[in-house]
C-alpha cells in the first residue's frame, strides 16, 4: 500500500548533502538503488537525479518497526526518510560523492513500491539498447543519462541566454507546413478539411527564417524540432533538433564570429573547455584533397598525398587507366603499421570496397627495409622509390592507394583513414578540434536525377567572383555556404543566403527549374523579396550532435530522451501504428491492399 507524502516536504537531493550538514535534520526522496540487510542493520541507498545517499537502519539508533519496514524494500520503490545527516561510521565510500556521510532515519515511508525493472538501473548499462529502449522511461533513470539529459538542458539554456544577450529574437515556425521536394524527403500529415491534401512537417525551418528576415526581425534564433525521412544512422534521427539562426545585414565573417563566441562559451560553461578563437577555416577544396572528406577529424595527421604526378608513367594498369580516365591516385601513409598481417591487410581492401573501391594497392616497408607490395612488379625501382619518398614512407610504415575518379579515392580514403585511426587508436575524446569548412560548390551533379543540385539549398548565394560560371560551368561555382565541424562531424551549416531576383532565377535556372516550377514551390518567398528584402545569412547546428560530443557519446540516440531506432519506430510506444479506418475515412484516405499485411 503506497503512503503519502503529506507532511513531510523534501529538503535536499540525495547528492546535494555533504559533511557539511552534519547534524542536520533533512527528508530526501527517491528510488531504492540498493538494499543491503545484514540482519538487525540494514543498508538503503537511496537514489535521485542528483546521486546516492546511504540510510543506515540500525539497532539502538531507529526502532525495531522502522528496522523492519526497511528491510522490506526492493529496488527501485519509491521513498521519502527523514532523518539525521551523520558522518559515516563505517568507511569512506571513495566512489560515491556523498561516501563521507549517511542518513540516519527517524521516518520511513513507502511512496510507490516497484516491480523488479527488466534490467538493473545502473551506469554503464550492458543491457541490449533495444530493450533498453523498450523501457526507455527506466533506461533515463540510469546516472550516464541522466548526465546527457542535465547537459543538453544546460547547453539549450546558455544559447538562448547567449543568444538573447546577442540581440536575437527566439520566434517559432510551424511544424504543420507545406512539402517542398528539394532536399531529404518530407514526412507528410493528411488534411482532414482538404482532402487529398498533405502537410509537410519542417526539414528545417529555412524558408520561416528566410521571411522573418524580410519582416525586419533582424535576428532571429529557435531551438527547432526537424524532421526529415532519411536512412537512420548513428547521428542520424528521424526528427531531431537543431538551433537554427539567421542574421540580417551581415556577411560570412558576421555570422561565424558570434557562432565561434557561442561555441567558446558553451565549452567554457558546460566542460570547463577553453576553445581557442578564432576556430582555423579551411576551404572545401582543401579538405577534400588533404583529408578526402567535407569534415575532417583533424585530431590526427595520415593526410592524404596526390601521387598521380609521381606514377603517370608505370606499367601497372590499375593506375594508368584511373589517370586516363580522368582520375588521380592518391595515397596515405599508416605510420608504424607496415607490420601488418596479410590477412587484416585484406579487411581493409573489403574496407575500401565498401566504400566504391575497386581495389586498394599497398606498400608494406618492413622494419628492415624490404618493401612488400601488390604492385611491385608492375614499376621499376626508381619508380617505387619515387613513389614511397613521395609518401614520406620510412621503414615500418604502410602506404595505401587508391586510384579512381576523385570523389571515390577521396571517399575511399577520407574513410580509411578514419577506420585507420580508430585502429591504431588515435581519437581522443578530450580532444575537441573545430574546423570551418568553406566555399563548398553551389552545386553537385546528380546521377539519379541527371541534374544539378543545391550542395547546401536553393538560397545560397553563389561567390561574386564565380558568378560569371553560373550558366557555362555550373559545377565550378563556389558558394558562400560554410559547415562548422568538430572532431569529424558536421555539427551545423550554413550560409549566406540570395537576396536578389535576377541571381536566384539564375539559380533556379541552373538547378533546371522552370518559372512556373520556382513560383508554384517558393513562390511566398520570392514574392517577400519583392517588397525589400535585407542581405542575411544564417546556420544551424544539430544541437543533437553537438551534444553527442560534449557528453562524449558514440550515437545521438544517448542525448535524446525517446530517440527511434533504424526503422524509424519507437520501440516503446509502438510508434508508428495502424490508425482506425474511421480516422481514415475523415482524411479521405485508403490504404493498398498490399499495405494491410
Ligand atoms: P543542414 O541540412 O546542414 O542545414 O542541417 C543543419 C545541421 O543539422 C544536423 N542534422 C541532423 N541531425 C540529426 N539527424 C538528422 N537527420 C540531421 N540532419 C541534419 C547536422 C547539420 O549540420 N536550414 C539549413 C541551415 C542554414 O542554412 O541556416 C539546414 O538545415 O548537424
Ligand atoms: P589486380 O591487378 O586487379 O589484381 O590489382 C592489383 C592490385 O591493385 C591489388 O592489390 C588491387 O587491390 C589493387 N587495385 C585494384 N584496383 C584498384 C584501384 N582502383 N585503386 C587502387 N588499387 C587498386
Amino acid at each position: 500500500m503506497a503512503e503519502s507524502m503529506n507532511g513531510l516536504k523534501r529538503t535536499h537531493r540525495c547528492g546535494e548533502l555533504s559533511i557539511a550538514n552534519a547534524g542536520e535534520t533533512v527528508t530526501i526522496m527517491g528510488w531504492v538503488q540498493k538494499n543491503r540487510n545484514k540482519g538487525g542493520l540494514v543498508f538503503i541507498d537511496v537514489r535521485d537525479r542528483s546521486g546516492i545517499i546511504q540510510v543506515v537502519f540500525e539497532e539502538g539508533s531507529t526502532d525495531a518497526a522502522l528496522i523492519e519496514k526497511a528491510a522490506r524494500l526492493r529496488s527501485e520503490y519509491v521513498i521519502a526518510i527523514a532523518g539525521t545527516v551523520s558522518k559515516r561510521s563505517g568507511a569512506v565510500n571513495e566512489n560515491l560523492a556523498t561516501g563521507e556521510i549517511e542518513v540516519i532515519p527517524t521516518e520511513l515511508r513507502i511512496l510507490s513500491e516497484a516491480e523488479t525493472p527488466p534490467f538493473p538501473i545502473e551506469e554503464n548499462s550492458k543491457t541490449k539498447e533495444e530493450l533498453r529502449l523498450k523501457y526507455r522511461y527506466l533506461d533515463l533513470r540510469r546516472p550516464d543519462l541522466q548526465r546527457n539529459l542535465l547537459l543538453r538542458s544546460r547547453v539549450a539554456t546558455l544559447t538562448r541566454q547567449f543568444l538573447s544577450e546577442e540581440g536575437f529574437l527566439e520566434i517559432e515556425t510551424p511544424i504543420l507546413g507545406k512539402s517542398t521536394p528539394e532536399g531529404a524527403r518530407d514526412y507528410l500529415v493528411p488534411s482532414r478539411v482538404h482532402p487529398g491534401q498533405f502537410y509537410g512537417l519542417p526539414q528545417s525551418p529555412q524558408l520561416f527564417k528566410q521571411l522573418l528576415m524580410c519582416s525586419g526581425c533582424d535576428r532571429y534564433f529557435q531551438i527547432a524540432k526537424c524532421f526529415r525521412d532519411e536512412d537512420l544512422r548513428a547521428d542520424r534521427q528521424p526528427e531531431f533538433t537543431q538551433i537554427d539562426m539567421e542574421l540580417s545585414f551581415v556577411d560570412v565573417d558576421d555570422v561565424i564570429d558570434v557562432n565561434e563566441r557561442l561555441l567558446a562559451k558553451l565549452f567554457k560553461d558546460v566542460l570547463g573547455v577553453e576553445v581557442a578563437l578564432p576556430i582555423p577555416r579551411m576551404t572545401w577544396q582543401e579538405a577534400m584533397d588533404r583529408y578526402g572528406s567535407d569534415k575532417p577529424d583533424t585530431r590526427f595527421g595520415m593526410e592524404l598525398t596526390d601521387v598521380t604526378e609521381v606514377v603517370k608513367d608505370c606499367e601497372f594498369v590499375v593506375f594508368k587507366g584511373a589517370i586516363e580516365n580522368g582520375g588521380t591516385v592518391r595515397g596515405i601513409n599508416a605510420k608504424g603499421q607496415g607490420g601488418m598481417a596479410r590477412k587484416k591487410i585484406d579487411k581493409l581492401v573489403d574496407f575500401a570496397k565498401g566504400f566504391g573501391a575497386k581495389g586498394l594497392a599497398y606498400i608494406a616497408i618492413q622494419e628492415d627495409g624490404n618493401v612488400k607490395s601488390s604492385f611491385a612488379k608492375f614499376m621499376t625501382e626508381a619508380q617505387m622509390n619515387a613513389l614511397i619518398r613521395a609518401m614520406n614512407g620510412e621503414a615500418g610504415d604502410l602506404l595505401l592507394f587508391a586510384a579512381d575518379k576523385n570523389k571515390v579515392v577521396w571517399d575511399v580514403l577520407g574513410s580509411l583513414r578514419l577506420e585507420l585511426a580508430r585502429q591504431m587508436e588515435l581519437l581522443n575524446k578530450d580532444e575537441y578540434k573545430f574546423l570551418w569548412i568553406t566555399e563548398f560548390p553551389l552545386l553537385e551533379w546528380s546521377e539519379e536525377q541527371n541534374r544539378y543540385v543545391a550542395m547546401h539549398h536553393p538560397f545560397t548565394m553563389p561567390m561574386e567572383e564565380d558568378l560569371n560560371y553560373l550558366e557555362s560551368d555550373p559545377g565550378r561555382v563556389r558558394a558562400k555556404a560554410y559547415d562548422i565541424t568538430l572532431n569529424g562531424n558536421e555539427i551545423g551549416g550554413g550560409s549566406v543566403r540570395i537576396f536578389q531576383d535576377d541571381v536566384q532565377e539564375r539559380m533556379f535556372e541552373a538547378l533546371g527549374f522552370t518559372k512556373e516550377q520556382a513560383q508554384e514551390q517558393f513562390g511566398f518567398l520570392l514574392d517577400a523579396f519583392k517588397y525589400g528584402v535585407p542581405p542575411h545569412a544564417g546556420l544551424a547546428y544539430g544541437l543533437d550532435r553537438l551534444v553527442m560530443l560534449m557528453a562524449k557519446e558514440d550515437s545521438i540516440r544517448d542525448v535524446m530522451a525517446f530517440p527511434k531506432v533504424k526503422d524509424a519506430s519507437c520501440l516503446m510506444t509502438a510508434a508508428p501504428n495502424l490508425v482506425d479506418t474511421k480516422q481514415l475515412d475523415e482524411l479521405g484516405l485508403a490504404l493498398k491492399e498490399e499495405d494491410l499485411v
